[in-house]
């Protein structure tokens, strides 16, 4: 058994993170969240006492930071900024959060030779055309589109150097997009479902043919459980669960799921930079690692997250009229 840091495990990850380990291991967790707009103090409610203690505080202070690293067998580091629409009106915490934060981290891993996971992104990759035969793989170069992705590249790099020049023990691993509870009303799938619950209209950005290639949140947590115990130090790893599918299916889904017409959508200002497809390939985690995903069926893990979304309006609904007038603003 061991103490495992969790850093954003407030946010949607994290916290499906920290109920899948609590449930399937007998780690100890700490969790580390600024409690930021996207961190909800809710989503770990109901988890013992014994096992998850919560600590408020910011990534990029050093010396909170170190104490509780030293404290730590293994730090897991989530915490970001994730969304992209937001990177593109206000980039700055961006750098602060993921490159400054990520550092941070990686000097009191260094100090204390703390095993150290780094999650990160399909998106460092850029984009696939729809046709692009060829997935993400762990050989794909670099070359991100977004103030967010390039954030997340930045901090995949550090990781990297620091393995390299001062021997941390870290492991990477670039996962795709990710469903389940818990997450924020901004991103796509919560948008959608919370707006057909009161009643507005689903936005799908400009002509909703960008493909996402979705996994479960559990499954993106066992895959890191898995990479945390048996993966190799210095190597990255991807997880996803091939679950492509383009936006306006994905709407069409939940509108057919949520007793709507298929068509009972509009469509909205697209946005900048958009990245068309992300698709990844992860033969090198199943293979190496034995790793396989629970969700194989895309369908009934959304009708399972609709559900979570109507019986859970308490968590979402003080997010959502704000979430609502930012995009509104903004034409989407
Ligand atoms: P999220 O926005 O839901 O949660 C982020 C959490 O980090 C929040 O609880 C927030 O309070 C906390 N946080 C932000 N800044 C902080 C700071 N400076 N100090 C401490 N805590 C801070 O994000 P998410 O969707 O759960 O993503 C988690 C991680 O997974 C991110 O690193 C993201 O890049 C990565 N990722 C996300 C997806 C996805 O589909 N959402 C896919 C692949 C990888
Ligand atoms: O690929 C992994 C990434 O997935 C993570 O690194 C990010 O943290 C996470 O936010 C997610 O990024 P995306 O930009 O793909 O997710 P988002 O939910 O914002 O959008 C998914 C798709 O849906 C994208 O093509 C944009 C589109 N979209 C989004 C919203 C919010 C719409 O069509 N309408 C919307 O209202």
């Amino acid at each position: 058994m061991s103490n495992i840091l969790v850093t954003g495990g407030a946010g949607f990850i994290g916290s499906n993170f920290v109920h899948y380990a609590v449930e399937n291991t007998e780690h100890t967790v700490t969790v580390l969240d600024a409690l930021t707009y996207a961190g909800n103090r809710a989503s770990l409610a109901g988890l013992p006492e014994d096992r998850v203690r919560f600590v408020q505080g910011d990534i990029t202070d050093a010396e909170l930071v170190d104490r509780l690293t030293g404290e730590a067998d293994a730090v897991v580091h989530y915490a970001a900024e994730s969304h992209n629409d937001n990177s593109l009106h206000s980039p700055r915490p961006f750098l602060d959060t993921n490159i400054v934060g990520t550092y941070t981290l990686l000097e009191a891993a260094r100090k204390h030779e703390t095993r150290f996971h780094h999650i990160s992104t399909d998106e460092v990759y850029g984009d696939l055309e729809l046709d692009d035969p060829e997935r993400f793989t762990e050989q794909t170069p670099y070359n991100p589109s977004s103030p967010y992705s390039s954030t997340k590249a930045g901090s995949d790099l550090l990781v990297r150097a620091w393995v390299r020049s001062f021997g941390v023990q870290a492991t990477i691993s670039n996962c795709s997009n990710n469903y389940g509870p818990y997450q924020h009303v901004e991103k796509f799938i919560p948008r959608q479902i919370t707006n057909v619950i009161r009643g507005i209209r689903p936005k799908l950005y400009g002509a909703g043919e960008n493909v996402r290639d979705w996994i479960h949140a559990n499954d993106h947590s066992s895959a890191v459980l898995t990479i945390l115990e048996k993966g190799r130090i210095g190597d990255t790893y991807l997880i996803g669960a091939d679950g492509e599918r383009n936006n306006k299916d994905v709407v069409e889904l939940i509108l057919e799921e949520m007793g709507q017409p298929r068509d009972a959508y509009d469509h909205v200002t697209d946005r900048a930079g958009h990245d068309l497809r992300y698709a990844i390939d992860s033969t090198k985690l199943r293979t190496e690692l034995g790793w396989a995903p629970e969700f194989a069926d895309f369908e009934s893990g959304l009708a399972a997250t609709i559900q979570w979304y109507r019986d859970n309006e308490a968590w979402w609904a003080p997010a959502k009229d704000t979430t609502e007038a930012f995009y509104a603003s903004k034409g989407q």
